[in-house]
């Protein structure tokens, strides 16, 4: 059995009790906090900000998978550089330049992460990019919302990628974000992802079945 990599989408805790949602996840292993940041422009719906993220830093030594879904990520990497994110992934769609922004991601000592929406073509990331980051995440729904239906075309779309992977000799870790549950995660495990956000699968119950929640995903 591979050790997917779970990334709890915290979209999907109970806010009011953010604290207490965190601390159930604790000290489990190859798990990553994965925060998403909406900016109300790139999509439509609004979440946090920056104050929120460093008191969740504050809070916990969980890896922070941090996905902006917004339409300068530029801005948000200067303003967040210095909180300790693990990974800061930003959307191609709202780059021009992604190598660059690649390269000062790392050069602060974050992992650099690319992110797609169901419609953009694979090979709108090309092989020099593909060769810098060290993750690709693949969106299973249309980004905006938590709890949504994976989209099946999804399934394709990460075999495709852990072949161009394998024939560019690239070290980048395959995330697979939306719509996974216990029947999708098998999918995208088998198709080559490496790391699964689950939002609603995740926090499903009372706080002391979510460790078990996520057992179930790792199949
Ligand atoms: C969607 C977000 C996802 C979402 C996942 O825009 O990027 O991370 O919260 O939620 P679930 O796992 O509930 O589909
Ligand atoms: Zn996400």
């Amino acid at each position: 059995m591979k050790n997917t990599i779970i990334a709890p989408s915290l979209l999907a805790c109970d806010f009011l009790n953010i604290e207490k949602e965190i601390a159930a996840l604790e000290l489990e292993s190859n798990l990553w906090l994965h925060l998403d940041i909406m900016d109300g422009h790139f999509v439509p719906n609004l979440t946090f900000g920056h104050p929120i993220i460093k008191l969740i830093k504050a809070k916990t030594n969980l890896p922070l998978d941090a996905h902006f879904m917004v339409t300068n990520p530029q801005f948000h990497l200067e303003t967040l550089k210095d909180v300790g994110l693990h990974i800061f992934t930003f959307h191609i769609e709202a780059c021009e330049r992604p190598l660059e922004l690649i390269e000062q991601i790392k050069s602060y000592n974050i992992k650099a992460g690319i992110s797609l929406r169901p419609g953009t073509p694979l090979e709108s990331i090309d092989n020099e990019t593909l060769k810098a980051v060290d993750l690709v995440l693949v969106m299973s729904v249309e980004p905006g919302f938590g709890g949504q239906g994976y989209i099946e075309g999804s399934t394709k779309r990460i075999e495709t990628l852990a072949k161009r992977r394998q024939e560019l000799k690239a070290n980048f870790l395959i995330e697979v974000d939306g719509g996974i549950n216990t029947e999708t995660a098998k999918l995208a495990i088998a198709a080559g992802a490496d790391a699964l956000v689950a939002g609603s699968a995740t926090f499903k119950g009372a706080p002391e079945n979510y460790k078990n929640n996520i057992k179930n995903l790792r199949g």
